[in-house]
Parts: structure tokens; C-alpha cells; sequence
């Protein structure tokens, strides 16, 4: 099969689908892996290396004229080109990649189109037997440790107790929302640099997971919000403004508040408003993963760290991208336990009848899987 990873073309994306080591097994594999001159450069892969690895290194025309499957890490919705991108493919050839698959975009309209099978694996499903090919676990792991990493730089108060000759320092108080992935990481690292960590979540079964990491759990007199697979569900408002409620008087007991409330497919629920912000100490921090995705804080602007009534809120994105080093050798490893796990199944066509592939599958066959089909924009 001729494999090709092709050179992101999203603003800000440092990410390389996959990295050399992961190369060298394909080819031992019998693929021929085909790489894009200088797709693994901002995560600090060279040509060189890909070529060592065995791959063929070319230009992107012939890339997409050559490669039964291209492999990338934002395609089609989430690139800035995404339509462009799309129109270069032709039947038979089948894309993987991160593809903003609940937002309709005409790319998979495109590639219905021209009979491409496009594959988006944040539909990867949270399953023991898909855990590694779920890219976007891999990438909330991280960004986890980065969002505590960022709230002790920002905090004018230090993690750690010290105890100097010049008096003992009292350690800072760190409260986590949304125990999910980014969450559960986010208390381990605040933990390690020596906060006083809590942590709250809609699913009580978190508990236990919260307090193996030495962390305590804050439970609200709350109805349970657990989903299906380890997921949240969406509430409603009446709820999000009861937890509003009892949440602001956690927030004014701590120094670094990390949000990481996610319900999948949906906007991001606000935990925190402009008023609950005026009962919180000057010069706390509210770290916001969610800011991308609308925000868990009403106030947070995606990119962008602002001061509001003496509390700096920072709303990072693209930590995923600014860590490519990391990120693309976690995310190398899940495509690649993807790719292997669709061709493993494939005779004619790929089996539909297999959950991972069912699940992930957002055009094949002429036509738009159920995974998008009946989005808005999306016929
Ligand atoms: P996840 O779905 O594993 O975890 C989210 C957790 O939030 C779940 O445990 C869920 O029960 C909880 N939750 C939902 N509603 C809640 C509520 N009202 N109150 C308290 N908890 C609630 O998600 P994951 O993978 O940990 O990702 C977390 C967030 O980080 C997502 O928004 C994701 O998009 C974001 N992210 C941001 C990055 C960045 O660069 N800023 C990079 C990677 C992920």
C-alpha cells in the first residue's frame, strides 16, 4: 500500500502525522511510505530522518497523485484550505486525519463527491480495545500537564510549600473542573509541583480516580451528569446554574482553577461567569482548555490570557501543536494502530461491520456516513 503523510496547511500547526520510528515499521510492514518535503520540520523531524526511516520523500502534487491513503493530523474542516485539499483527491483514495466531523463543512462534500473514504479519528470510540488509536486522549493528556504547568506560571502564589529561613511559604490551592483526560493529568502535575489539589466533575465515579492522586473530591448536591463511555451528557440550564451556584464559593477558597469541562459534540458548558469571578481572590488564575470550544469560562478568549476584576484567565489553545515534539510521536503511534486496524479488516472495501471503523467513518462508498449525514449544511 503507498502510505502518504502529507505537510500540515492549518495555521499554527506544528504537528507531523507521523514521525520516522513509526516509518520504519510500515516499510518493514511491505508500504511504501511517501512524505511530504518538510512535513515533520516544526516538530523537529528532518527530510533526512524520514528518508533513513525508508520513506520516499516528494513534493505534495505527487504525493496525492501517488498515495492510496494519506495520513495528516488536520484535515479537510479543520484546515484553512480544507476544500482545496479535498478537490485533490480522487476515487479510491481514502484520508485520515482530525476532521472536525459535528461541524459541516463542504470538504466532505467534496469527497463524497469524488469517491474518497475519509476517516476522522475524534470519533475514535472510548473503547479498551480503540485506547491506542484514541488521538484525542493522547492530546488532552498533555495538554493536562500544560494547563497546570500554566497556571503555576501565572500564579503570583508558588505551588509548593517552602520552608526558607525567611519564613515558611503555604503551598498553593489548586481546584480542577472536569475530571475527564486533560483533567485527571492536570491534577497529577499540580500535584507533583506541590499544590493542595480538589477536583469536581458531573461524574461522581471520578472520585476514586481523584483521590488515588492524592487530590481531594468536591461533591455538590447534584444529580449525576454521567453520558454513555466515560463522557458527560448536557444538562440543563436550570442545572448549570444551580452548580454555578454552589461552585463560586469553591473558586473563592483557591489560587489556580484548571477547566477542562467537555461534553463531546457540543459546545462547552460555562461554569464560571463574570459574576462568580467577583467573589474570587485577586490575582487567582482560571486556566481554560475549553476556551476553543466556546469556553468553561464565559469571560476566556480562545488565545489570549486576559485580566478581568484582578483574575487572569488564559485561554490557551493549540497546546497540542506548540508541544509537536511530543504530541506527534503520541499521535504517530495512534494512526498508525488505526491504519493497521483498517486494513486488517479490509477485503473489497472496509468492514463496516467492525465498531472502530463504523464509528470513525465520515465518507465511504459515495456517501456521507451517518456520523455527519443530517448536520446542518451537511445533506
Ligand atoms: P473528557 O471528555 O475526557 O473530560 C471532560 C470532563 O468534563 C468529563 O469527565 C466530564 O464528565 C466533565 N464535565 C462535563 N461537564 C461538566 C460540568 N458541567 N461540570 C464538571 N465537569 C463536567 O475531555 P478531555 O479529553 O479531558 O478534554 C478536556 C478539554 O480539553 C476539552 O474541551 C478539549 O477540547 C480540551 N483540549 C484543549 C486543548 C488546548 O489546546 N486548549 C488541547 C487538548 C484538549
Amino acid at each position: 500500500m503507498n502510505i502518504g503523510i502529507v505537510k500540515e496547511q492549518t495555521k499554527r500547526e506544528r504537528r507531523v502525522a507521523v514521525v520516522p520510528m513509526h516509518v520504519k515499521q510500515m516499510v518493514k510492514a511491505n508500504h511504501t511510505v511517501l512524505v511530504e518535503q518538510g512535513a515533520g520540520l516544526k516538530a523537529g523531524f528532518l527530510d533526512a530522518a524520514y528518508e533513513s526511516a525508508g520513506a520516499k520523500v516528494i513534493d505534495r502534487e505527487t504525493l496525492y497523485d501517488q498515495a492510496e491513503i494519506v495520513l495528516s493530523v488536520r484535515f479537510a474542516n479543520a484546515s484553512s484550505d480544507g476544500e482545496a485539499i479535498a478537490k485533490k483527491l480522487k476515487k479510491g483514495q481514502t484520508v485520515i486525519g482530525l476532521m472536525e466531523p459535528y461541524e459541516p463543512h463542504p470538504s466532505f462534500d467534496v469527497m463524497r463527491k469524488n469517491q474518497v473514504s475519509a476517516f476522522a479519528l475524534e470519533l475514535v470510540p472510548r473503547t479498551t480495545r480503540a485506547q491506542s488509536m484514541d488521538v484525542l486522549s493522547s492530546m488532552a493528556n498533555l495538554a493536562g500537564y500544560k494547563a497546570a504547568l500554566i497556571g503555576a506560571n501565572l500564579s503570583p502564589k508558588l505551588f509548593p510549600m517552602m520552608m526558607t529561613a525567611a519564613g515558611t511559604i503555604t503551598p498553593a490551592k489548586v481546584f480542577v473542573i472536569g475530571v475527564g483526560v486533560a483533567g485527571l493529568q492536570a491534577i497529577a502535575t499540580a500535584k507533583r509541583l506541590g499544590a493542595v489539589v480538589s477536583a469536581y466533575d458531573v461524574r461522581p465515579e471520578v472520585k476514586e480516580q481523584v483521590e488515588s492522586l492524592g487530590a481531594s473530591f468536591v461533591e455538590y448536591d447534584l444529580e449525576s451528569g454521567a453520558g454513555e463511555g466515560g463522557y458527560a451528557k448536557k444538562m440543563d440550564d436550570d442545572f448549570y446554574k444551580r452548580q454555578q451556584a454552589l461552585m463560586a464559593k469553591t473558586l473563592a477558597d483557591h489560587d489556580v482553577i484548571i477547566t477542562t469541562a467537555n461534553i463531546p459534540g457540543k459546545k462547552a458548558p460555562v461554569l464560571i461567569t463574570e459574576a462568580m469571578m467577583t467573589s474570587m481572590k485577586q490575582g487567582s488564575v482560571i486556566v481554560d482548555l475549553a476556551a476553543e470550544r466556546g469556553g468553561n469560562c464565559a469571560l476566556s478568549k480562545p488565545g489570549e490570557t486576559v485580566d478581568v476584576h484582578g483574575v487572569l484567565i488564559s485561554g490557551v489553545i493549540d497546546i497540542a501543536s506548540g508541544l509537536a515534539g511530543s504530541t506527534s510521536t503520541l499521535y504517530s503511534k495512534n494512526i498508525m494502530t488505526f491504519v493497521n486496524h483498517l486494513l486488517e479488516g479490509k477485503t473489497e472495501s472496509y468492514d463496516m461491520n467492525d465498531d472502530i471503523v463504523r464509528a470513525t467513518a465520515v465518507v465511504h462508498e459515495n456517501a456521507l456516513h451517518d456520523n455527519v449525514r443530517g448536520k446542518e449544511g451537511v445533506e
